[in-house]
């Protein structure tokens, strides 16, 4: 297989990515650099700036001494909203330079890349509206007293993002803090930091005063450790691995952060006999596999009710062998790679552990194109699951699904339930009854019936169990990146007497 770079890519080639401090570029103060893949090759595309704690205190610095100036926080807050809104023109304007950037960087299909920072600018076109929006109230009191309370930017918050919707999720973590006036760290993931650069440019060119937004490159446990162990940014937010986000409310402790996690998954997607089968298998085909599994919220337990097993099954392997796994810049590409050789392996192991646990291999479990340097791999799916199998518990974080049947509503919210994880949950039923018991019963933040994936920025969520901790989007967003300060005034309700 033949894969080619696409077209922008080429211009990241000979470039170093550096970090964002300030408002300027600035190389890592030691000089050190990474190199940052592609994946549908495993070649190397650019050098990134490698950040140490030395790098991330000077971001950290920049970051609270705008802060300390107000002059985000102090701007009018229909100036803030302006300025926000250009940022999302811009994105928009430059969807394609960036989404090559972004295909090259991670492997996704050209198109789908594209499309996904154009989405990235509703962030920054919706929250925009936050810097507006009331933010307080005040209080029933004595007489001759009033007392409001109103909500305050943490200052300087730390923002961690992981690699598999890169430029998306950058924009997701970063609009709503700036919105209601903090300043921004933010710390990319380090197999895709290149898309996240014309962010930070794009950021001044749209106004946004040098200091407020500040990104630092680097791995996790030096770059995105020193962010989250310093003292000066009183808030983090995380998207990343469970395991990680553990790391980070155990280091958290020391200061009392406020820490927002949004974490692993492993989503139950439950079809039941009366549902609309055709659009039950295409939407699971899509829950499982998009952007190759490589989603927090993907439907990697596909529990079927037992009398349509056979049927559902059959036509969903049918069609899953016929999905277009290849080069990412080829037109009709719908998967592209994995994100990593590291990731290839921990995919591949999970595979060998179930065919070893006892699971049946319907389809999959090869690697595709070998030999061109990608690190593409088969859509895969195990039926004769049982719930107690490490691919049916464990996040697998690649194309690999597996099958379970039960026979009630009871049985299948047991077993969706039976995983330390809380996140997303699917069901596809006609019976509008049953949507809203499963739903009540399910343990997971949100809960989609016919509809996968269904997540518009206005719409708050909450990882439940072990899949997260904090609100997301809509207007809670608002609450998650500010604390409350109360005020109470004595102007005539008596004097005090006492000693
Ligand atoms: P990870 O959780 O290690 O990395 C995510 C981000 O956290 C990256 O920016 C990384 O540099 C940073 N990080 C890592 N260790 C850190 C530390 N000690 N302190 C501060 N920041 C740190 O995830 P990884 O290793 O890339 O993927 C492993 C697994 O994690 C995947 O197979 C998947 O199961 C899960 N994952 C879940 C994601 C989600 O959307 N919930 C996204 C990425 C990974
Ligand atoms: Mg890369």
């Amino acid at each position: 297989m033949q894969v080619a770079e696409p077209p922008g890519a080429s211009s990241t080639t000979t470039e170093t990515v550096n970090h964002m401090i300030g408002g300027d570029e600035v190389p890592s103060k030691s000089g050190r650099t990474f190199g940052s893949l592609n994946p549908a090759t495993g070649r190397e595309i650019a050098r990134v700036a490698f950040g140490e704690a030395e790098d991330v205190d000077a971001a950290v610095r920049a970051a609270r001494e705008a802060y300390e100036r107000r002059v985000w926080a102090g701007m009018a807050p229909g100036g803030r909203a302006r300025i926000m809104r250009r940022i999302g023109d811009l994105i928009r304007e430059r969807a394609d330079v960036i989404g090559a950037v972004e295909s090259a960087d991670t492997g996704k299909p050209l198109g789908q890349a594209t499309a996904e920072v154009t989405l990235a600018a509703d962030f920054f076109t919706y929250f925009a509206t936050h810097a507006e929006l009331p933010d307080g109230r005040t209080h029933p009191a004595d007489a001759g007293y009033f007392v409001y309370s109103k909500r305050e930017p943490y200052g300087v918050v730390g923002a961690i993002s992981p690699w598999n919707y890169p430029f998306l999720l950058a924009c997701w973590k970063t609009a709503p803090a700036l919105a209601v006036g903090n300043s921004v760290v933010l710390k990319m993931a380090e197999q895709s930091p290149l898309s996240t650069a014309h962010l930070g440019r794009l950021v001044l060119e749209a106004g946004m005063p040098a200091g407020v937004f500040n990104v630092v490159h680097g791995d996790g446990p030096t770059t995105g450790a020193a962010l989250v162990a310093h003292p000066d940014v009183p808030k983090l937010t995380f998207t990343g691995s469970t395991a990680v986000g553990k790391e980070i409310l155990r280091v958290s402790s020391q200061w009392i952060k406020s820490v927002h996690l949004e974490l692993g998954g492993k989503t139950p997607n439950i079809i039941f006999d009366d549902a609309d089968r055709e659009q039950a298998i295409a939407g699971s085909l899509f829950t499982a596999f998009y952007n190759t599994g490589q989603i927090c919220t993907s439907g990697t337990r596909l529990l079927v009710q037992r009398d349509a097993k056979d049927s559902i099954v059959e036509q969903f392997v049918e069609r899953a062998r016929k999905i277009r796994v290849g080069d990412p810049t080829a037109p009709g590409t719908q998967l592209g790679p994995l994100i990593s050789r590291e990731q290839l392996e921990r995919v591949t192991g999970y595979i060998e552990e179930g065919r070893r646990g006892g699971a049946t291999l319907a389809t999959g479990g090869g690697l595709v194109g070998s030999g061109a340097g990608g690190y593409f791999i088969e859509p895969t799916v195990f039926t004769d699951v049982t719930p107690d199998m490490r691919i049916a518990k464990e996040e697998i974080f690649g194309p690999v699904l597996s099958v379970m049947t039960f026979s009630s509503e009871e049985e299948a919210v047991r077993i969706a339930n039976d995983v330390m994880y809380g996140l997303a949950a699917t069901l596809w039923t006609t019976d509008l009854g049953r949507a809203f018991r499963m739903a009540d019963r399910l343990e997971a933040g949100i809960i989609w019936t016919n509809c996968p994936h269904y997540l518009p920025v206005n719409v708050p969520y909450e990882g439940h169990k072990l899949s997260g901790l904090g609100e997301d989007l809509g207007v809670e967003a608002q609450n998650t990146f500010t604390h409350l300060k109360t005020h109470a005034i004595n102007f005539g309700g008596g004097k005090l007497e006492w000693a």
